[in-house]
C-alpha cells in the first residue's frame, strides 16, 4: 500500500497580538461594548493575531510554508503539487496557490485552491491525499491560509470578536510507511445562511454584504453534531477505536465546540491540542497552526495517532486520521 505521510509541519502567524482588552477598547471607541469576561466564558478566546493592512494571505502562507519544506526536509522545487485552503484569496484569480507558488521562485507543479471555509484544510488535505495513493503526486504542500479580519464588521460584536489570522502547513509525502489512514468529508449547502459572508464583485463593484453573517446557536448546534459523527466515521474506517487516538486537533473555533466533541468521544482533554486561546478563529488556517504548534512544542511525537477536524461554513465538515 502507498500512503501519503506528513513529512514536515510549519505556521506562520502576523505580528499584530490583539488581546481581549486591546479589542474592546478599540471597538469602545466606535461605541461597542464587549468585554474580555464575555469573549473568555463564551469562546476561550483571549487573543488572536491580525494582519498587517499590506500582508495578504499568501504573504502569510509564505513562510508557513518554507518551514514545512525546512522540517520535511525537501526544497520547493521537489514539490509537484501545491493546495491553498482559503476563504480569503488574495484575488479573485489567480488563485492563491499560483501566487504562493511564485513566491516559493518554482513553476511547473500543479497549483490551485481549494474553498471550504474553516472545513477548508481538512479538504485541501484529502485532496492530495487521493493525489498522491493514485501516483499524481509524490510530493504535496498542503496549507490553510486565511486574512479572515477582512471579513469582519467590526461593529458587530456577536462576529468580529471570534476571529483572527494566520497559517498552517504540512509536506506529504508517498511512503510505503502508514500515514493518513483515513479521511471523510461531508457538505450540506441547504445550510449556506447560517455561517456566510453574501457578498461578490459583479460589474467591477462589490455587491451584496460581503462581511461575517452567523447564526450562532445554530452554528454550535450543527458543529457538535457534524463533529461527533465523522470523528466516529473516520475511526471506523482506519479499523481504529476512539481510545487509540493520541491527539485530537480539531478545529479551533470555540473551546466550548471542541470540549463537548472529545466528550462525546469520549476523549480526555488532556488529549486535545487547543490553540484557540491565542488565534482566535482562524478559519482554514485553524488546524495546520494548531498541529504545527504542537508538533514544535514536543506534544505531538512520531508513531502517534491524530485525528483531525474541522467545521464550517457551506454547511462543510470533514476529518482526518494519520499515523504520524
Ligand atoms: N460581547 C458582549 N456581549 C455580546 C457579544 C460580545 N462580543 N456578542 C453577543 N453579546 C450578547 C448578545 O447581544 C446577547 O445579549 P442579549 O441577551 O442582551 O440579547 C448575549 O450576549 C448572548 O448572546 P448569544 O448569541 O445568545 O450568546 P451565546 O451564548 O450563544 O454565545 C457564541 C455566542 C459565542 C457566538 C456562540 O453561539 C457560539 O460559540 N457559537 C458557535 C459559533 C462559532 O464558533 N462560530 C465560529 C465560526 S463557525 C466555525 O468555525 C465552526
Amino acid at each position: 500500500p502507498r500512503f501519503a505521510r506528513v513529512l514536515g509541519t510549519g505556521s506562520y502567524l502576523p505580528e499584530r497580538r490583539v488581546s481581549n482588552a486591546d479589542l474592546a477598547a478599540e471597538l469602545a471607541a466606535d461605541g461597542v461594548e464587549t468585554s474580555d469576561d464575555w469573549i473568555t466564558e463564551r469562546t476561550g478566546i483571549k487573543a488572536r493575531h491580525f494582519a498587517a493592512a499590506d500582508q495578504n494571505t499568501s504573504d502569510l502562507a509564505l513562510p508557513a510554508a518554507q518551514a514545512a519544506l525546512q522540517a520535511a526536509g525537501i526544497g520547493a522545487d521537489q514539490l509537484d503539487l501545491i493546495i491553498v485552503a482559503t476563504t480569503t484569496p488574495d484575488m479573485v484569480f489567480p488563485s492563491t496557490a499560483c501566487l504562493l507558488q511564485a513566491k516559493l521562485g518554482v513553476a511547473g507543479c500543479a497549483a490551485f485552491d481549494v474553498q471550504a471555509v474553516c472545513s477548508g484544510f481538512l479538504y485541501a488535505l484529502s485532496v492530495a491525499d487521493a493525489m498522491i495513493r493514485a501516483g499524481q503526486a509524490r510530493h504535496a504542500l498542503v496549507i490553510g491560509a486565511e486574512v479572515f479580519s477582512r471579513l469582519l464588521d467590526f461593529k458587530d460584536r456577536t462576529t468580529c470578536v471570534l476571529f483572527g489570522d494566520g497559517a498552517g502547513a504540512v509536506v506529504l509525502g508517498a511512503s510505503e510507511e502508514p500515514g493518513i489512514l483515513a479521511t471523510a468529508l461531508h457538505a450540506d449547502g441547504a445550510q449556506a445562511e447560517v455561517l456566510c459572508v453574501p457578498g461578490s464583485v459583479k460589474g467591477g463593484h462589490v455587491t451584496g454584504h460581503p462581511v461575517v453573517r452567523m447564526d450562532g446557536q445554530a452554528v454550535f448546534k450543527l458543529a457538535v453534531s457534524a463533529l461527533d459523527k465523522v470523528a466516529r466515521e473516520v475511526i471506523e474506517r482506519a479499523g481504529m477505536k476512539a481510545e487509540q487516538i493520541d491527539w485530537l486537533i480539531p478545529h479551533q473555533a470555540n473551546l466550548r465546540i471542541m470540549k463537548g466533541t472529545a466528550k462525546k468521544l469520549g476523549l480526555p482533554e488532556e488529549r486535545m491540542v487547543v490553540t484557540v486561546q491565542e488565534h482566535g478563529n482562524t478559519s482554514a488556517a485553524s488546524v495546520p497552526l494548531a498541529l504545527d504548534q504542537a508538533v514544535r512544542s514536543g506534544q505531538i511525537q512520531r508513531g502517534q495517532n491524530l485525528l483531525l477536524e474541522g467545521v464550517g461554513g457551506g454547511f462543510t465538515w470533514g476529518a482526518a486520521l494519520l499515523a504520524y
